[in-house]
């Protein structure tokens, strides 16, 4: 399953995975989350692949979830992001994410599942869900309050604003904020570093990380799925995703 909108290109132990919709501000598609989610599940067990390097553009990660498949019953009975999730959270090798510009919605989410997350100094990433009349996914119910506590999970979440590099730092999202021109360069650096190590040894210590809390993210994941489904096809949220395509301004 392959997609024009993901961009896949493997060197050096390295497999780059590229958001590239920008006439669309990269939100991702049904099609999208399918080829994410396969490219994952074979590089798991691809002996090539030492590391996934994700990323946009460094002025654009994603504007999150298409809204307008939001609205499509079809994409909705197929929830090919689903797919992608389970793919991601349970993918046993080192993941480094390069975020520029927005991150929104999964945007932001997908980033609790990654190892490293390079952040340029402009990025803006936001947890709009409630602003849609949607809940938290991706486990990050579960996720975000561990990392930034719950007072300042609670106020990303709950009034869902856009937040800055230095505030997603605050609350434990970031490895470290770069200046836009040097985001892609530091993250392949670093995701190439990664694949010259041991590879037992790193594939070993990152099942060691992941294990005190892999049950519980699965059982957060699985949880938040239907409350998702649920609030997605609700006349509230329908109405806003609506709006947002017409371009009207109650669309927050
Ligand atoms: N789903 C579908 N289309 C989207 C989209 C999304 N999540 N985000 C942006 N687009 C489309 C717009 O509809 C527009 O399409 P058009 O040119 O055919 O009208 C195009 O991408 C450009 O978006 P626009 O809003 O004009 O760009 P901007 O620079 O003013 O704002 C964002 C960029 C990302 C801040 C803004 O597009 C946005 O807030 N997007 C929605 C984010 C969101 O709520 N995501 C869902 C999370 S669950």
């Amino acid at each position: 399953m392959t997609d024009p909108n993901i961009l896949s290109t493997r060197h050096d132990g390295v497999l780059a995975l590229e958001l590239s919709r920008r006439d669309k501000k990269n939100a991702i598609t049904t099609g999208m989350y399918a080829a994410l989610a396969q490219a994952f599940e074979l590089a798991s067990t691809d002996n090539e692949v030492a590391v996934v390097l994700l990323r946009g553009q460094p002025d654009l990660f994603t504007a999150g979830n298409d809204l307008a498949d939001f609205l499509s019953p079809a994409a909705r009975e197929t929830p090919a992001a689903h797919q992608f999730l389970r793919a991601i959270s349970r993918f046993p090798k080192p993941i480094v994410a390069a975020v520029g510009g927005p991150a929104i919605g999964i945007g932001t989410t997908m980033l609790l599942h990654c190892d490293f997350v390079i952040v340029a100094e402009g990025a803006r990433l936001q947890l709009p869900f409630v602003q849609l009349g949607l809940c938290p996914e991706a486990g990050s119910s579960l996720l975000l309050p561990q990392m930034a506590g719950h007072r300042l999970a609670a106020e990303l979440m709950l009034l869902g604003e856009p937040f800055d590099a230095i505030k997603a730092r605050d609350a434990g999202i970031v490895t470290a904020i770069v200046p836009e021109s040097e985001l892609l360069a530091h993250a392949q650096s670093l995701a190439e570093r990664l694949a010259r190590q041991p590879r037992d040894a790193m594939l070993t210590t990152k099942a060691l990380l992941k294990r005190p809390l892999g049950r519980t993210v699965t059982e957060a994941m699985e949880e938040e799925f239907p409350h998702f489904e649920r609030l997605l096809a609700t006349d509230e949220a329908r109405a806003i995703f609506q709006a947002f395509l017409e371009k009207r301004s109650s669309a927050r």
